[in-house]
């Protein structure tokens, strides 16, 4: 066979509807779009664009509509091991250490589906190799409680990739954390996706975010949620920390917000307010 390979992730003329036919949300409206194995997508727009909702729909958490969502040609019907999902709220157990909390559900899977001795064995190896992997060791044994912000999304991370996905699904991960916690975050999931190979769709609301994790953003526009344009990022696929002063950077990154102004009316809400407040200079 011949051709490019398939794409691990399809979405073709795929819609979304909360509520009735009529009357309700359309949360997604022919959306298309193809993601690469291996590939870290980002995914930005403004809040109600429909970002979460693609990515739940990818996950199989939220039925569609209309088209298709499509995992290496096969229809996704629900969840599934080759899809984990990371949250902004870490959404550990608090009664759990660190460590279970990584190991349970694939542990747990080992025990009660496999029920070999080696399938328990590999799936401690690998939590093993997760703690070590997130800078975790020295807070294998605390509770989430204990814990900063990064440090529990960490963890959060660890248990996602627990299951060896093949696509990891993050929304707005680091929402919750100071700048600077974010930073080391960014560099860590780069470095960690490509240690995995794991395919990474990543939605976030901060556009510098988006553009410094991703090889391409996805822009996304509202009322209906939709595709609105798609970004190649011309940056080295290895990121570090200067390039986002780079000129091809902040050229995008403009290029970017300025569309985000365009999609969400918010330039239209400014252009009003300008000429009602030359109009009110006017009356007095
Ligand atoms: N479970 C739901 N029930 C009803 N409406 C929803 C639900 N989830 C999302 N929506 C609506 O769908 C639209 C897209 O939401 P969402 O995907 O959360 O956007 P984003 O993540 O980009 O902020 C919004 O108008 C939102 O109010
Ligand atoms: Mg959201």
């Amino acid at each position: 066979m011949s051709g490019p390979p398939l794409p691990i992730v399809r979405c073709r003329s795929l819609g979304v509807r909360f509520g009735e036919a009529a009357s309700g949300t359309r949360a997604l409206e022919g959306v298309d779009l193809e993601v690469g194995e291996g590939e870290f997508l980002t995914i930005v727009g403004a809040s109600g664009c429909g970002k979460s909702t693609l990515l739940r729909t990818i996950g199989g958490l939220v039925g569609y509509c209309d088209g298709a969502v499509e995992i290496d040609g096969h229809l996704v019907r629900g969840p599934g091991v080759d899809r984990a999902m990371v949250f902004q709220n870490y959404s550990l157990y608090p009664w759990l250490t660190v460590t279970e909390n990584i190991r349970f559900t694939r542990t747990l899977r080992a025990f009660t589906q496999d029920r070999t001795s080696s399938s328990v064995e590999a799936a401690l190896a690998r939590s093993d190799a997760l703690l070590a992997l997130m800078g975790l060791q020295k807070v294998a044994h605390a509770h989430p409680n204990q814990l900063s912000g990064g440090m529990q999304q960490r963890v959060a991370i660890a248990r996602a990739l627990m299951g060896r996905p093949r696509i990891l699904l993050m929304d707005e991960p680091f929402g919750a954390l100071d700048a600077q916690t974010r930073e080391v975050m960014h560099d860590l999931i780069l470095h960690v996706s490509r240690l995995e190979r794991s395919t990474v769709l990543f939605v976030t609301h901060d556009v510098e975010e988006a553009i410094y994790l991703g090889g391409r953003v996805v822009l996304m526009a509202p009322q209906p949620g939709r595709i609105d344009s798609v970004h190649a990022v011309p940056l080295p696929s290895l990121r570090t920390q200067e390039m986002k002063l780079s000129p091809e950077f902040l050229r995008l990154k403009s290029r970017i917000l300025e569309r985000i102004r365009e999609t969400s009316g918010m330039r239209t809400d400014l252009d009003l307010l300008a000429r009602l407040s030359i109009q009110e200079q006017g009356i007095s």
